[in-house]
């Protein structure tokens, strides 16, 4: 596996233990620095016409998160919090506030690619002095303030790594999706998907007795309110599979009809399949009777034993029923996740070694998301965090469902069995795949 990673290795804020907060505060103040650096970075891979582009309602533009990070951080602590305090542009809290109704109207979250202004190096001169203005208020506060705004701190790092993904996803779906045919690299550095092909060791179905296990965070540093609380669920005995559905049987999956058979379908997407007209996953084409896939480092024939990606939630279960099986549901997921090593991939070049992998390990934990069958909604005794983070997770538990792992584009940190994404069930840009699970006889 040699896909190169497009994340760093910034602080790893989770490590630190929420009571030691003051004790850590040159620690958050690194971390600080590194995050913002990091999305900078990141962003700077782009021209100024590329981190305009919006391709769809869902995705926004590099730039505009790159200024709503730094709204997040003006908003939650600098408003609150850092003395004299005056806003860089009281019109920004309307163009960058995503969807915080308590705080205040939003911009129409489709258009945010017709924001022509700001122009970026304004926003550039955002971010600088969002971030000159907290780093004074980091070193210059007394305890008493610090520990007041700490754990908002903390969110504000997590929030805006989680915003790196989604420039990623984002920008790669303006600029694959139909702008970027078949060919020429969009960018003159291989920023993202730059695979070759990983020799597999022996795939087969790993065996769990059920019983019960503990869902949830259960660690002493950062995690987000909707991994809490930790609770025991009552799994019955299940299967799962030791790989990642691979390109090849996806292929197969194709080559059987497996899109045209309305039977393996739910009915929704099947409706999205046939409105849609989708017969492949995102970002493939077909030439030259071969399967090919767009990348940020141009085209490339599909590696046929890579796990497959940018597939929806309608096609991962039109293909685990075409296998006979099902989704695991998250609570499965989770507990094979803390029975193995966790493998992840953010460090370029790093190959999985197969020789020193356990017999009958599981593969690929945090390279894609994978798709479960669990709708996203509270676990027991879940509590929406009072203050800033009130409409950070709980609002959107509904018609949505969770994807467990992580990507090659997640922050290192983010990696962790009780991590829970969400989507909704038609999307198909982030780094998704999956993995097949059923009962036991
Ligand atoms: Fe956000």
């Amino acid at each position: 596996m040699t896909e190169k990673a497009t994340t760093g290795e910034p602080f790893n804020c989770n490590e630190l233990p929420t009571q030691d907060y003051l004790e850590q505060r040159q620690a958050l103040i690194q971390a600080f620095c590194t995050v913002r650096q990091h999305s900078e970075q990141i962003a700077s891979r782009f021209s100024p016409e590329d981190q305009q582009l919006q391709s769809m309602p869902e995705a926004s533009p590099v730039k505009w998160h790159l200024a709503h990070t730094s709204w997040f951080f003006e908003t939650f602590i600098l408003a609150e919090f850092a003395p004299r305090f005056k806003w860089f542009d009281e019109h920004f809290c309307y163009l960058f506030n995503s969807y915080y109704n308590a705080i205040g109207r939003q911009y129409p979250r489709p258009q945010r690619g017709l924001m022509s202004r700001p122009g970026l190096e304004r926003v550039m001169q955002y971010r600088k002095q969002v971030t000159t203005l907290m780093l004074d208020l980091l070193q210059d506060c007394d305890d008493d303030l610090f520990g007041k705004f700490a754990a908002g701190l903390l969110l504000g790092l997590n929030h805006e790594q989680q915003h790196q993904e989604l420039i990623m996803t984002d920008i790669s779906h303006a600029l694959l999706y139909r702008n970027c045919e078949q060919g020429q690299p969009v960018s003159e550095q291989s920023v993202c998907i730059n695979s070759s092909e990983s020799k597999s060791s022996t795939k087969g179905w790993l065996d769990f007795t059920g019983g019960e296990a503990i869902t949830g965070y259960q660690g002493q540093g950062f995690c987000f309110d909707n991994e809490l609380a930790a609770h025991p669920e009552l799994l019955q005995p299940f299967q799962i599979t030791s790989h990642l559905v691979s390109n090849a049987d996806w292929i197969e999956f194709m080559d059987a009809g497996g899109y045209d058979d309305p039977m393996l379908w739910l009915a929704d997407g099947w409706a999205w399949k046939c409105e849609n007209n989708v017969h492949s996953p995102l970002y493939w084409f077909r030439a030259n009777r071969s399967w090919y896939r767009r990348t940020l480092a141009g085209a490339q024939s599909v590696p046929t034993n890579d796990p497959v990606s940018h597939l929806n939630y309608y096609e991962a279960e039109a293909f685990a029923s075409w296998k006979k099986a099902r989704l695991p549901r998250e609570a499965e997921w989770e507990q094979v996740a803390r029975s193995y090593v966790w493998e992840t991939n953010h460090k370029p070049g790093r190959k999985l070694d197969d020789k020193k992998r356990p017999a009958n390990s599981v593969h690929d934990l945090g390279r894609y998301w994978q798709w479960t069958q669990s709708a996203y909604s509270a676990y027991p005794r879940f509590q929406v965090s009072p203050g800033m983070a009130a409409e950070y997770n709980g609002k959107f538990m509904v018609n949505q469902i969770v994807l467990k792992g992580a990507s090659h584009a997640t922050a290192a940190m983010h990696s962790r069995a009780s991590y829970r994404n969400f989507f909704y069930p038609h999307a198909r840009w982030q780094f998704t795949s999956l993995r097949l699970a059923r009962d036991s006889n």
